[in-house]
């Protein structure tokens, strides 16, 4: 599977702050065989991130791409609105699922607005900012993500032979 990272931070992008999440995905998901194609950090401005989605999905024909951080309340939060603007089809099984387990470790889960949605053949899942959130919700979806990924590509029909 061919993946792109991209980290959502104001102050990451501008070197103040180290961004500890986007190498933090890049781990998990060699783990699971991912070559990763691209992995950016940008500035939470919601046109630049949508611009960006398209690139990877449009261009790069990425399978998956992880977003990570801007899914919050703060002002410059626009992560899921970006990501919403350019998806053709909404995939909420992904975002529900990693609400729902994260609500077991911290009631902050609910402050977390990811969502995820596919784009051509790319898929694209929001995950919080933090690193620990994000081994937490990719421990949360890794079952999905191969079956899902193969069925966009089209190797595989549907569920329907299962
Ligand atoms: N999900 C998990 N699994 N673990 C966490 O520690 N932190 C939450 C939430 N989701 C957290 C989590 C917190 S504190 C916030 S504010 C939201 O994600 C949004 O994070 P973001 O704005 O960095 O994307």
């Amino acid at each position: 599977m061919k993946i792109v990272i991209l980290t959502l931070s104001d102050r990451g992008y501008r070197g103040e702050r180290e961004d500890k999440s986007g190498p933090t995905i890049a781990e998990f998901m060699k783990k699971m065989g991912a070559e990763i194609i691209a992995q950016d950090i940008l500035p939470d401005d919601a046109p630049v991130i949508s611009d960006k989605l398209v690139y990877y999905a449009d261009e790069l024909q990425a399978d998956l791409v992880l977003t990570t951080g801007g899914t919050g309340f703060s002002p410059r939060d626009f992560t899921p609105e970006a990501t919403k603007k350019i998806i053709d089809r909404e995939v909420p099984g992904f975002a529900e699922a990693m609400r729902q387990e994260s609500l077991k470790i911290t009631p902050h889960a609910m402050l977390s607005r990811a969502t995820s949605g596919i784009r051509g053949r790319t898929l694209i899942i929001n995950l919080p900012g933090s690193p620990k959130a994000c081994r937490e919700c990719l421990e949360t979806i890794k079952p999905a993500l191969p079956h899902g990924l193969e069925v966009l590509r089209g190797q595989v029909d549907s569920c329907a032979t299962e």
